[in-house]
């Protein structure tokens, strides 16, 4: 520990360190110093035989993180939005896996959570004002910024996300994001209105720009009755994963800073209100890699076609279902430095989708389907002069001559790798869990063992941060 500050000592105590000092002599925080090191040094060796540091326990419960003091400390600011009430479970959490957890409450948090419990559950006293001159003089607004390993705001509400994208420093949070010196993490929450609303895009857009991590928002019911959509705060456990993933040393997070977009799964091109042209895709690939690009530190969105796949932890999904969507979501999770186009998307639609449902009656001709061609996402992205990502990955699934139609691709489609796999019915790599890819580039072609999805998204993944470190 840099430093100690001991809040709470009583007037009788303060009375007998005074004299206690005077007559040795020394300053009361000298002889508070030694009076520290007399006990560590009495009581110290027995305890310390059998004490296992609390990073220690932390790294053996799951992911090792790298602490800036011995102790990982996160400072947590709750922003006032109904979701506040999920913030406790997220300190509760954080302090089961030995992460000291500092509270600064915002004066509209405090209309959901109180500065009680939030104090109860972090055992010590929240923060709530700039202008306190105690904790001024004790913490300060300066000190609780760079004393942690991390800032964290959950919930992040529309209004405290404008706020930080445009600078402010009006409260004792947004001071704290200004002047600190460390990682922030914004959990949004608000209606999905708020969310989708072009200011709230752009302030996202320009905090991703500035380094910000993000987890969630998720999709999903709101607190508002016959509400749903894009704007729940992720689950506690989800928020805990991103932070260790930010705490985790940076060997374990090639990819911290790195914004990535991935598409995948197949897309829903609709004949009627009730059928579609689809295809087998399961979605299992791309969601893999999103899972290891988000592991590997990168702020991840991922737009996925209709899939029965779960949501990767710590990437922010967007669920779509025509490829005109996708496009459309892709564009607004733009700019990136990465982009990786592992859904199947359909390459045709009917041309003018029925309105209704088209009947089957005794007699009449069978309906004809007149087709156009869709959108190619990958092409559309990896030929734009402006916005283009650093690297855009494409895939090629292919039931012959997988080489030379990837190769094909690569050049048509003016991106820079593309990764090739044989999908034959007799390999099972449609909807299966293992594949056999490989990767072509301008340089030549990798031939990859057999292995399973996951293994495939951590080689890409460790092979982006290989090209990006080069
Ligand atoms: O379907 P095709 O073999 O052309 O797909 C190759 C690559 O192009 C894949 O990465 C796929 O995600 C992408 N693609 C796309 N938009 C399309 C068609 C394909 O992004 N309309």
């Amino acid at each position: 520990m840099a430093s100690l500050t001991v809040r709470q000592i009583d007037e009788a105590l303060k009375k007998k360190l005074r004299l206690r000092a005077a007559k040795n002599g020394r300053s009361m925080e000298d002889e508070v110093r030694t009076l520290l090191r007399e006990a560590a040094d009495e009581a110290g060796h027995a305890i310390l035989e059998n004490f296992e540091p609390s990073t220690k326990r932390s790294a053996a419960r799951g992911r090792n993180v790298e602490p800036a003091n011995g102790i990982a400390c996160v400072l947590l600011i709750i922003a006032g939005g109904i979701a506040a009430y999920k913030s406790l479970d997220l300190i509760r959490r954080l302090r089961e896996r030995d992460i000291h957890v500092r509270v600064v409450l915002t004066k509209a948090a405090q209309e959901f959570v109180t500065p009680l419990s939030v104090g109860a559950i972090a055992g010590e006293q929240p923060f709530t004002d700039l202008f306190n001159p105690a904790h001024e003089f004790d913490v300060g607004h300066i000190r609780l910024a760079r004393e942690c390993d991390l800032v964290i705001v959950a919930p992040a509400t529309a209004d405290l996300m404008a706020k930080l994208a445009g600078g402010h420093a009006s409260d004792l949070a947004t001071t704290i994001a200004l002047a600190t010196d460390k990682r922030v993490l914004l959990a949004p929450a608000m209606n999905p209105r708020m969310w989708s609303h072009r200011a709230t895009q752009r302030n996202f857009a320009q905090l991703q720009a500035d380094g910000v991590s993000f987890v969630g928002p998720n999709e999903g019911e709101m607190a508002e009755a016959g509400e749903a959509g894009t704007g729940r705060m992720a689950e506690p456990l989800e928020i805990v994963a991103a932070i260790e993933r930010l705490l985790a040393p940076s060997s374990e997070r090639p990819l911290a800073g790195k914004t990535i977009v991935i598409t995948s799964g197949p897309t829903h091109e609709p004949i009627d209100p009730v059928r579609y042209i689809a295809n087998r895709s399961s979605g299992k690939q791309g969601h893999a890699i999103a899972a290891a690009a988000a592991a590997a530190g990168a702020n991840v969105t991922l737009v996925s076609g209709p899939v029965n796949v779960p949501n990767p932890p710590g990437v922010r999904v967007v669920h779509v279902e025509s490829a005109r969507d996708m496009l459309a979501a892709v564009d607004r999770a733009l700019p990136a430095d990465i982009a990786i186009f592992a859904a199947a998307v359909a390459d045709w639609r009917v041309d003018n989708a029925y309105k209704e449902k088209i009947k089957k009656s005794p007699g009449a001709r069978t309906p004809s389907l007149s087709l156009t061609e869709n959108p190619d996402i990958l092409s559309t992205v990896a030929h734009r002069t402006k916005q283009r990502p650093q690297l855009v990955i494409g895939f090629a699934a292919e039931t012959q001559n997988v080489l030379a139609n990837a190769r094909t691709k690569l050049a048509a489609k003016g991106c820079d790798w593309i990764v090739a796999n044989d999908v034959s019915p007799s390999t099972g790599v449609m909807g299966g869990d293992r594949n056999t890819v490989m990767l072509v580039t301008r340089g030549g072609v990798e031939n990859w063992p057999p292995q399973s999805k996951d293994g495939v998204a951590a080689k890409l993944v460790a092979r982006i941060a290989e090209a990006l470190r080069q």
